[in-house]
């Protein structure tokens, strides 16, 4: 399956078997910031797969099993003989000693977490200009007792023995900390020794070259034919736009649905954008009647959620019979949402994707059946990183490329309760105040996401000489690296007091303003 997927792409010059562990995508990325293209698949992935691809070199991956429980996870033995340097990095290390015929213990009141400074004993390529003494992250319940024959020990802690080994001669090597982690000092540098001086990678992966590879790849598949695409006016689908404009020009069109929950003066700039000044053709469909006709006396958020996917689909649909016939359906799937996704759906006899979900709008359910787009997907093997390089790359501006995050059902879960025109318009006008004033004071880039949202509830003020009763706005600030977990902004509060006094002031329909105090876990990022 893998080289199926891999068909006319680039094949990975290091490959990652995959053991589970929470990093393995982490160890993809930093490679990739050398450089060197990396990709992550199965430890299931057979020898056959894996000398197809024929990578320069293979790293295991850590894992949270240990090497003894009955079903431990595995990988083809022979990776060891094929010639290619391997690189083990925890749990990988530990099932290449135990593989090769070493012995691996538990170690019992020795489990090693968090910081430790490594002792470096012996010369070697993998630690070649790492400083003793420096600072690697731990994390294992296990530690390797005894090597197999032809290994060393390079570097201890001090509660691990083998903190790091080397074959030299078969060209194999294992560390027991994370130098993918950015807490390990000189990690950076160990992943550089193995994929440059171990397994002789070039620095070849870059936007260029992406590019290179990439457009005349589009032209390939898509030929004389059609494509789609939604265009929500992130910077997935910004991105996209643009490589597939400059790819196959005409035969693109964009669908962008308005469904009236976008934020101020969005559609407007989108439409300006990218139809007026780059001249790449966009359908503009106003759909904000349907919308939120379908949501009055809706209040439950999953149901709200469920009625614009589903409402989302069906002016998908409609206007693309409208708009078509199209072949392709374009879309800004990225590298994570590949990993994440098991049982992709294969067209047998071309071996191209079919569209099982539209992914800009999540968790929406399928595509009807009769509607079998086939897919045109170039980003599906980029980081988010990635593609804000080379959405840059192709001219797009930072205030695309460095936009925040924005849910696909829009300002329609940023209002508690049943949403209605003129909490909409309420709520749109304290957002542009939020992000206003964010930016004027300089945090905008610095910030995962900074919104407002509305509160179905009164509370009472005074304005004037007059009580009001008015709608309070939750004010949510939040710093992430991946939205996974978050922290509240600390947000100086100059710029509180002008977020809140101009809000009070500017939006009538709000007499207050309130500061999330929440990290996720436990609160989310949106309030729903
Ligand atoms: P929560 O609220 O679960 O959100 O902490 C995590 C991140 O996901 C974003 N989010 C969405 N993004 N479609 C999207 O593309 C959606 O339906 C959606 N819902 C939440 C949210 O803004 C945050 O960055």
């Amino acid at each position: 399956m893998v080289k199926k997927l891999l068909k006319q792409e680039r094949d990975p010059s290091i490959l990652i078997l995959d053991f589970g562990s929470q990093y393995s995508e982490l160890i993809a990325r930093r490679i990739r910031e050398a450089n060197v293209f990396s990709l992550v698949v199965s430890n299931l992935t057979s020898i056959k797969e894996i000398q197809a691809i024929n990578p320069q070199g293979i790293i295991l991956s850590g894992g949270p099993n240990s090497v003894y429980e009955q079903n431990a996870p595995k990988c083809d033995q022979k990776v060891f003989n094929l010639g290619i340097p391997v690189l083990g990095i925890c749990y990988g290390m530990q099932l290449m000693v135990k593989e090769l015929g070493g012995t691996v213990t538990p170690a019992i009141n020795k489990a090693e977490y968090g910081r430790a400074p490594i002792n470096i004993d012996f010369e070697s390529d993998l630690l070649s200009n790492v400083k003793d003494k420096s600072i690697m992250w731990m994390s294992h319940g296990d530690s390797i007792k005894n090597l197999p024959d032809g290994f060393i020990k390079i570097a201890h802690t001090e509660n691990t023995l083998h903190a790091a080994i080397s074959n030299k001669q078969k060209k194999l090597f294992g560390v027991q900390f994370h130098p993918e982690v950015i807490h390990s000092e000189f990690g950076m540098t160990i992943i550089k020794n193995f994929v440059y001086s171990i397994s002789k990678c070039k620095a070849d992966w870059t936007t260029e070259t992406f590019l290179e590879e990439t457009i005349p790849r589009i032209k390939e598949q898509v030929g004389d034919k059609k494509v789609l695409l939604a265009l929500s006016g992130g910077v997935d689908s910004s991105t996209l736009a643009f490589l597939l404009n400059k790819s196959i020009g005409k035969q693109l069109t964009c669908m962008f649905i308005d469904q009236g929950f976008m934020r101020k003066g969005e559609p407007e700039f989108l439409m300006e954008f990218f139809d007026k000044k780059f001249h790449i053709k966009v359908e503009y469909i106003n759909a904000r009647e349907r919308f939120i006709h379908k949501l009055n006396g809706i209040t439950d958020p999953e149901e709200k959620r469920k009625i614009i996917g589903g409402e989302f689909i069906r002016v998908f649909e409609e206007e693309s019979n409208r708009l078509g016939p199209f072949q392709y359906l374009a879309q800004g799937t990225l590298y994570p949402d590949v990993i994440e996704s098991a049982g992709t759906n294969i067209d047998p006899k071309t071996g191209e994707r079919i569209a099982v979900k539209i992914k800009s709008h999540h968790n929406v359910g399928g595509l009807p059946k009769d509607l079998q787009f086939k897919l045109v997907e170039p980003l599906r093997k980029l980081f988010k990183d990635e593609v804000r390089k080379l959405g840059k790359a192709l001219g797009l501006p930072d205030e695309i490329i460095k936009r925040h995050p924005f849910p696909g059902p829009g300002l329609a879960i940023r209002i508690l309760g049943e949403v209605s025109n003129e909490k909409l318009n309420c709520l749109r006008d304290a957002d542009w105040i939020v992000r206003d004033e964010i930016k004027k004071a300089g945090l905008y880039n610095d910030i995962w996401q900074a919104f407002a949202v509305l509160l179905p509830v009164k509370t009472v003020g005074v304005m004037g000489d007059k009580r009001t009763y008015a709608w309070p706005i939750v004010l949510r600030c939040v710093s992430s690296e991946d939205g996974m977990t978050a922290d509240w902004s600390r947000i100086p509060y100059e710029t509180l007091e002008r977020i809140s006094n101009r809000i009070v002031n500017e939006v009538v329909q709000v007499n207050r303003v309130v500061f999330d105090i929440t990290s996720k876990p436990p609160g989310t990022i949106e309030w729903e």
